[in-house]
C-alpha cells in the first residue's frame, strides 16, 4: 500500500474513533413542552393520574423542584424561546390573541437560529403562540428548518379549528402551508410527526426538536379508550383530564423509543416542562400549591420539569437549585457549542453545571416573574414606596417571594376526590390587599403572609422592583384586527399583514 493511501486511512482511522470537537460532542436535544399541566397532575408528584413513561424518564435523570415557569402561556413560550423577561420584550401582559397583530420582537434570536448557527437540523412540532401576524414571525422563518402545528391556541384537537369571538377558522400548518388533518386527534398526529423526523433524521447531524404538545389544554377532548382507567374519578373533567394526561404520556414513551431506534437516545437530552400551572376549571390540578394558571401564586408558575440523557453527571436525584424558563436558552446553546452572540441582554442563566452536576457557581438567587403594567390596579399605594404596589407584580430573591397588586384567586383547590378530606381553603382577605410576603423555603403553599412583621424586607423587595422597572420597555398590546379573520385568509388562521 503507497504511504500515501497509508497514511489517509490512518487519517480518517483517527478521526472516526476520536471524532472531532464540535459534531459528535453536540448531543441532540428533545424538548417537549406540555400545556396547561399541572403540579398535582404528574405521578411523581402523587397524583391520581399515573404517567408511568414520564416517572420513569424522570426518575432515571433530574427532576427540577425549584422551577419557575410564568403563569401563562406566550409569556412562558416566549421567554423560553427568548431567553427574556417580557419587561424587556414588550410581552408584559396578558397572551398574544388570534387577531392581535403581535408576536416577540425579531431584534434578538431566538434558540433555533442559535442551536442552526451550530450545524443543528431544528424542526418544530406542536404549538407556536409567540405571534405570526406577519410571514417573519412564522416559526420556518425564525430559525426552524420545518414546522408542523397551530399557530394561536384552544382549537378543537381533532378538527384543528379555532373560533376566536365571531372569527373562526382553522389552525394547521406544514411549514408555512396550511394543512388538514381533520379527524386526527393531535396527540397522535404530532407524535407521528415528530417520529418522522427522528426516523428521516441524518444521525450524524444534532437535532433540535421541540414538542409543545396541545395536551392537555382544555377542550377537554380524547380517545375513550385512554378514559377506561379512570372511571373511578367522578368528576367528569378530572376524569376526561386524566385520559387526555395518558394519552400524552404514551405518546412520549412512543416518542422515546423512535430515538432508540435509531440509534440516538444515549446522545441526547430530553427537557419536559409545563408553560404554566393547572387549569382548576379545566380539569388540571396544583394542589398544595396555592393558586392556578394565570395566576402570580406559585400554582400558577411552580413548573413541573426533568431533564434526562446520558450527558448528566448525576442522574436519579432530585434538584432544589432555584431554576427559570428563561434559562434553557443560554443552557441549551452553550450545550450545543454555540454561542450568544448578537442576542439582547439575556435574562437567563446558563444552569448546566448546576443541573448536571450540582455546581453552586452561576446559581440564580432571583425570578422576576413579572410586572405587568397594564392589569387592574388594586388599593392604595403605600407611603414612599419605590415602587408602584398597586401593580400586579412578583418577585422572587432568596427565600422570599413578595406579590404586589392583584394575584389572581389564591385558593387552596384539591382535586375533586380528596375534597372531603380537604375542604377547599378560599382566600378571604380584604379586596384591597395589595402586598404579601412569604418565605417561600419554609412554607412553599404560601399560608403565612409574613409581610407585616418585616416591613424592611418589604421595602427591600419594592426596591428590587423598582430596579426591574427601569429595565423595563414599553408594554405592546395592540387592539384586535379585523383584517386577521380567517374568512379573508382562505378560511385559516394566518399571517395577514
Ligand atoms: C378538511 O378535510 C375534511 C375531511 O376531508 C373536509 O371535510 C374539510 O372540508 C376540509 N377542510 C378544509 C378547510 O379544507
Ligand atoms: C403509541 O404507539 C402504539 C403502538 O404503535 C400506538 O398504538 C399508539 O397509538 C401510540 N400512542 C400515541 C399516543 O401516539
Ligand atoms: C450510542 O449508541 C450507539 C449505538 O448503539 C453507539 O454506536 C454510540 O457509540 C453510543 N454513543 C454514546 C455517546 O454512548
Ligand atoms: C462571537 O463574538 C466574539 C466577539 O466579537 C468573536 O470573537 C467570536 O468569533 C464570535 N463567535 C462567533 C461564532 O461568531
Ligand atoms: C415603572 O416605571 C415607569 C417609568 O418610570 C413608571 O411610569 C411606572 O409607574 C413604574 N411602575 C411601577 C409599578 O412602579
Ligand atoms: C376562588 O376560586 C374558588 C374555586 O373556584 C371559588 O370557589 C372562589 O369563590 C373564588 N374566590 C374568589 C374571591 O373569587
Ligand atoms: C426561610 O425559612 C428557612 C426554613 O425555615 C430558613 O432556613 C431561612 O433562614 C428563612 N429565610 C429567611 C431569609 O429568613
Amino acid at each position: 500500500m503507497p504511504l500515501e493511501t497509508r497514511l489517509t486511512c490512518l487519517i480518517v482511522l483517527f478521526f472516526n474513533t476520536f471524532p472531532v470537537q464540535g459534531k459528535s460532542s453536540q448531543p441532540h436535544i428533545l424538548f417537549v413542552l406540555a400545556d396547561d399541566f399541572g403540579y398535582n397532575d404528574i405521578g411523581y408528584h402523587g397524583s391520581e393520574i399515573k404517567t408511568p413513561n414520564l416517572d420513569k424518564l424522570a426518575g432515571d435523570g433530574i427532576r427540577l423542584e425549584n422551577y419557575y415557569v410564568q403563569p401563562i402561556c406566550t409569556p412562558t413560550r416566549s421567554q423560553l424561546l427568548s431567553g427574556r423577561y417580557q419587561i424587556h420584550t414588550g410581552l408584559q401582559h396578558g397572551i398574544i390573541w388570534p387577531s392581535q397583530p403581535n408576536g416577540l420582537p425579531l431584534d434578538s434570536p431566538i434558540l433555533p437560529q442559535k442551536l442552526k448557527e451550530v450545524g443543528y437540523s431544528t424542526h418544530a412540532v406542536g404549538k407556536w403562540h409567540v405571534g405570526f401576524y406577519k410571514k417573519e414571525y412564522l416559526p420556518t422563518s425564525r430559525g426552524f428548518d420545518s414546522y408542523f402545528g397551530y399557530l394561536t391556541g384552544s382549537e378543537d384537537y381533532y378538527t384543528h379549528h379555532r373560533c376566536y369571538g365571531k372569527m373562526c377558522g382553522m389552525d394547521l400548518r406544514e411549514n408555512a402551508v396550511p394543512a388538514n388533518y381533520s379527524g386526527i386527534y393531535s396527540t397522535y398526529l404530532f407524535a407521528q410527526k415528530a417520529a418522522d423526523i427522528v426516523q428521516k433524521h441524518d444521525s450524524d447531524q444534532p437535532l433540535f426538536l421541540y414538542l409543545p404538545f396541545q395536551s392537555v389544554h382544555s377542550p377537554l377532548q380524547v380517545p375513550e379508550k385512554y378514559i377506561q382507567p379512570y372511571l373511578h374519578i367522578k368528576d367528569e373533567k378530572r376524569r376526561k383530564y386524566a385520559g387526555m394526561v395518558a394519552a400524552m404520556d404514551e405518546a412520549i414513551g412512543n416518542l422515546t423509543e423512535v430515538f432508540k431506534q435509531k440509534g440516538i437516545w444515549n446522545n441526547t437530552l430530553m427537557v419536559f416542562s409545563t408553560d404554566n400551572g393547572g387549569q382548576i376549571l379545566e380539569g388540571g390540578n396544583n394542589y398544595p400549591l396555592r393558586g392556578w394558571k394565570a395566576s402570580l401564586w406559585e400554582g400558577g408558575m411552580h413548573g413541573v420539569g426533568f431533564v434526562h440523557g446520558q450527558m448528566l453527571k448525576r442522574k436519579g436525584i432530585v434538584s432544589k437549585a432555584l431554576m427559570h424558563v428563561t434559562d434553557w436558552f443560554p443552557t441549551l446553546v452553550s450545550l450545543a457549542g454555540g454561542n450568544l452572540n448578537g442576542t439582547k441582554p439575556l435574562d437567563g442563566v446558563d444552569q448546566w453545571k448546576t443541573i448536571s452536576e450540582g455546581s453552586a457557581v452561576n446559581q440564580r438567587s432571583s425570578i422576576l416573574h413579572n410586572i405587568d403594567p397594564l392589569f387592574q390596579p388594586v388599593g392604595h399605594r403605600l407611603p414612599k414606596s419605590p415602587f408602584d404596589n398597586r401593580i400586579r407584580a412578583a418577585v422572587r430573591f432568596g427565600d422570599w417571594k413578595l406579590i404586589t397588586g392583584s394575584p389572581g384567586n389564591g385558593s387552596w383547590v384539591p382535586p375533586p376526590h380528596m375534597k372531603l378530606l380537604h375542604q377547599m381553603e378560599d382566600n378571604s382577605e380584604p379586596p384591597e390587599k395589595n402586598i404579601w410576603l412569604f418565605n417561600i423555603t419554609a412554607d412553599p403553599y404560601e399560608h403565612k403572609d409574613v409581610a407585616h412583621i418585616n416591613p424592611k424586607v418589604v421595602m427591600q423587595m419594592l426596591d428590587l422592583l423598582a430596579q426591574y422597572n427601569q429595565t423595563a420597555v414599553p408594554c405592546r398590546y395592540p387592539k384586535m384586527d379585523e383584517k386577521a379573520n380567517p374568512k379573508y385568509l382562505g378560511g385559516y388562521w394566518g399571517p395577514w399583514l
